[in-house]
């Protein structure tokens, strides 16, 4: 009996994004049936389901659904509303982690003040050399070692500086790797910049507080390239305040857009960035999750299904 093409239905929280992206899986499969979601509407029968924080009425107005599949790489917005049995799965890699290791080395260089000086000298026209970065004096702790974690580790440590890795799982990788709780005081003191890349889960949601921050090395500096989810908000402020961090650049927040009025836009060691740190490369995306559709199709397995317990 011929297997029936893939029938996809696309949901995302912007009905123009849900179009775009409906209007790419045709373009690059026009075998297959694609819908957009209509909230309310009936069943359209539909066994995929790709979607990017969705309505959660959709597992319920889609009774045929075999799979989901995230535009994006963090699951945080879908894992608490799809059905426990349900497949998911993520997006991994798919050109985020190069463009997000490019972001996290930019906030190294940042915080090393690699060019700092020159900025201003270059305006006035001064020419005046500094010594080279000691970079044993600005070891990097990155916090989660997933597709994305590992590549920041890699290129930080690549340039020659002492990088150490923590997560949940003790990973082997070319730099110390930690974890459990005291691996992570362990890692996150042997550090002065702190580079978060962890998935947002029940065990991540405030990881980085006043007691996680205060074992960093004074005048350490913040990288968020993750969730708001994982900062305390509040307490990374005061520390930026006391000046034992002496600065951040953050991509996410609890609430986005970041709100007019939040202490961030107002510190001017702290440089705000509208998530953008690692923006999803739609033809990877489309490629990922159409070829993973095909595994599935030939009842073979794919990569990149989240683990429903871990939320990852
Ligand atoms: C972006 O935030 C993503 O999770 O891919």
């Amino acid at each position: 009996m011929p297997v029936s093409q893939p029938h996809l239905i696309i949901a995302t929280a912007r009905s123009t994004e849900t179009a775009r992206w409906a209007q790419e899986f045709r373009n690059a499969y026009p075998d297959w049936k694609v819908d957009e979601v209509v909230p309310g509407q009936p069943s359209t029968g539909a066994t995929y389901a790709v979607v990017w924080q969705p309505d959660p009425i959709l597992f319920q107005q889609e009774p045929d659904l075999r799979a989901t599949f995230n535009l994006g790489a963090g699951v945080d917005a879908v894992a608490g509303s799809i059905p426990a049995g349900m497949p998911l799965y993520r997006l991994e890699d798919a050109g985020m982690a190069e463009q997000m290791a490019e972001y996290a080395l930019y906030g190294v260089l940042r915080a090393v003040g690699r060019f700092t000086p020159y900025e201003e000298q270059a305006r006035k026209g001064t020419w005046k050399a500094y010594r080279p970065i000691d970079r044993r004096q600005w070891p990097v702790a990155v916090l989660g070692l997933g597709a994305i974690g590992s590549k920041i580790a890699q290129v930080i440590a690549s340039l020659g500086y002492p990088v150490q890795g923590w997560s949940r799982r003790l990973r082997e990788a070319d730099f110390p790797c930690y974890a459990g709780d005291q691996g992570l005081k362990d890692c996150v003191s042997a550090s002065r910049i702190l580079v978060n890349a962890l998935p947002l889960t029940a065990q991540t949601e405030g990881l980085i507080n006043r007691e996680l921050l205060s074992h960093l090395q004074p005048g350490g500096f913040l990288i968020n390239v993750a969730r708001g989810g994982h900062l305390v908000d509040a307490d990374v402020v005061e520390a930026l305040q006391s000046g034992h961090l002496s600065g951040a650049l953050l991509d996410a927040f609890t609430q986005e857009p970041l709100p007019a009025d939040h202490p961030y836009w107002g510190i001017a060691s702290v440089m705000v960035t509208p998530h953008i740190s690692g923006i999803t490369v739609r033809d990877l995306a489309l490629e990922q999750i159409g070829s993973r559709i095909v595994l599935l199709q030939q009842g073979k397995p794919a990569s990149g299904q989240v683990d429903h317990t871990l939320g990852y």
